[in-house]
């Protein structure tokens, strides 16, 4: 029998806990998922309703016209504290394609967060304005601090190096719709597994599922963090192998999920100016690969795909971020517990 998951609270000093520089482990209990209404992890929602929320997803692209208008009389508040175009935009599309309206802030320094206020206070504020928020922020466990002074839905739309929620979503309808299942799948995860919070999540989603197998693809220094090695992969018995050369995982994999080195997580130039290379995904490494292997990547992509593997039939990234929107039309019908049976 698996144990159960922990959720990893990431909450820095300027939040909360003085002392919580690092992962804080708590178990993971329906009474937590049930009692809030946020999303701030993929474990926030059961298999279950991970599987509708996918299913309406679905319904959604073939049936748009259905849900155009389900939520004309709401607002979404989209606070964003760091850069973003696909998970704002897409946000705010998918709010707009329910029929409602997008209010918000596209950075730190257009909100009265440059003057000094608090998260705290800024969702206790957007909370008269809205029905529902998604927040990105660059430090972990900001949006689980503003859930908790929040009265309306929050969405963590990307914590720092922590978790993003709504790309895991984006990223299981896609694999999905490709492969047709979630289980039975070998994926790879290849750039940035120390930082990347795209993989952070949908490594926390997947173990859930059975018959998962994880290559973790990665230059010894970006290498998956222990938390996520130990307490997700190890104490869940699910098969994985770290490796650093993506010619030697590619020929197994049915999915490969690509990632950026972030420049934005690095604290000096010169380590970013060493990795950032390190992975290239071409049209030679592309012939190792299955017929059925499909590419995914949250982008943006810097250097790690070439451009020329963008016309590769298996080259699924631009139509995982149209998944995207569906998904967060999904969502947001969820958490707002719109009626959509008629
Ligand atoms: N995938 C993703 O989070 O992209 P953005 O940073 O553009 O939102």
């Amino acid at each position: 029998m698996k144990k159960p998951l922990m959720y990893y609270m990431m909450v820095t000093k300027e939040f909360s806990d003085p002392v919580a520089q690092r992962p804080v482990a708590v178990p993971y209990t329906k009474k937590w998922r049930y009692d809030m209404r946020h999303l701030m992890s993929p474990l926030d929602l059961s298999v279950e309703e991970l599987d509708k929320l996918l299913d309406l997803a679905n319904d959604i692209e073939k049936n748009p016209q259905k849900y155009a208008h389900t939520c004309d009389d709401k607002r979404l508040a989209t606070l964003f504290y760091e850069p973003s175009t696909r998970t704002r935009l897409s946000f705010e599309a998918a709010m707009m394609n329910l029929g409602g309206k997008v209010l918000g802030f596209s950075t730190a320094d257009s909100s009265s967060a440059a003057k000094g206020e608090s998260v705290a206070d800024t969702i206790r504020v957007t909370s008269c304005y809205a029905d529902i928020c998604a927040m990105r922020h660059p430090k972990e466990g900001a949006p689980l601090v503003a859930s908790m002074a929040s009265t309306i839905p929050v969405i963590n739309a990307g914590d720092g190096g922590h978790q993003h929620p709504t790309q895991t979503l984006t990223d299981l309808l896609t694999i999905r719709s490709l492969q047709g299942r979630l289980h039975d799948i070998t994926i790879g995860l290849c750039g940035d597994l120390k930082f990347g919070r795209t993989v952070h999540s949908l490594i926390e989603a997947l173990v859930r599922y059975d018959n998962v197998k994880f290559v973790l693809i990665s230059p010894e220094e970006l290498r998956i963090p222990s938390y996520i090695r130990e307490d997700v992969l190890n104490r869940n018995h699910v098969e994985f192998e770290e490796v650093e050369r993506l010619e030697d995982a590619i020929p197994q994999l049915d999915i490969l999920y690509m990632t950026r080195v972030q420049k934005e997580r690095f604290f000096n130039e010169e380590d970013y100016v060493r990795m950032k290379d390190f992975y290239i995904l071409d049209k030679q490494k592309m012939e190792l690969a299955k017929e059925e292997m499909f590419i995914l990547h949250p982008l943006p992509r810097v250097n790690e795909i070439a451009v020329e593997v963008d016309s590769d039939p298996r080259a699924a990234y631009f139509k995982q971020a149209q998944y995207g929107v569906y998904v967060r039309m999904a969502l947001i019908l969820t958490l707002l517990e719109v009626d959509v049976s008629c």
